[in-house]
């Protein structure tokens, strides 16, 4: 391939959803997310109703929600805080790790 056919795989390869270019590095994420497990859990469980499961989540919600919780676009007390230096390297690691998570294991009855 030559640099102008591979700027053209590479952007077409952006465009589809859920194959973010930055994908974050999960192992990574786990070491970065040790503060947060005090509330929502390890693995994302957590275990009160007040503190949202993030396991399991889609990926690119989690980072999205942590940027906009870091950059004030949404309001929470205890989470603007939690975010405040956060990276986007970080968020897109913890938004890997919280992701790759089995999370509510959805319930197919038929
Ligand atoms: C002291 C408890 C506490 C800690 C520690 C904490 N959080 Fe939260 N988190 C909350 C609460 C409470 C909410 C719900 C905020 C709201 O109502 O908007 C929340 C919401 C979230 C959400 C949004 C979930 C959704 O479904 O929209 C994400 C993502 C999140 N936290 C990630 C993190 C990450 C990553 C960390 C560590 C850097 C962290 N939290 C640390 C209490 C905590």
């Amino acid at each position: 391939m030559n640099k102008i056919q591979t700027t053209v795989a590479v952007t077409l390869l952006s465009l589809i959803p859920g194959m973010a270019l930055s994908a974050g590095n999960a192992t990574e994420g786990y070491n970065k997310s040790t503060l947060c497990h005090a509330c929502h859990g390890a693995t994302g469980m957590s275990t009160q109703a007040i503190y949202p499961k993030l396991g399991g989540q889609q990926q690119d919600y989690l980072s999205k929600t942590l940027r906009d919780f870091r950059d004030g676009d949404r309001q929470n007390a205890i989470m603007n805080g939690f975010s405040a230096n956060l990276s986007d390297a970080d968020i897109e690691d913890i938004a890997a790790w919280y992701a790759s998570q089995q999370g509510l294991t959805e319930i197919k009855d038929k």
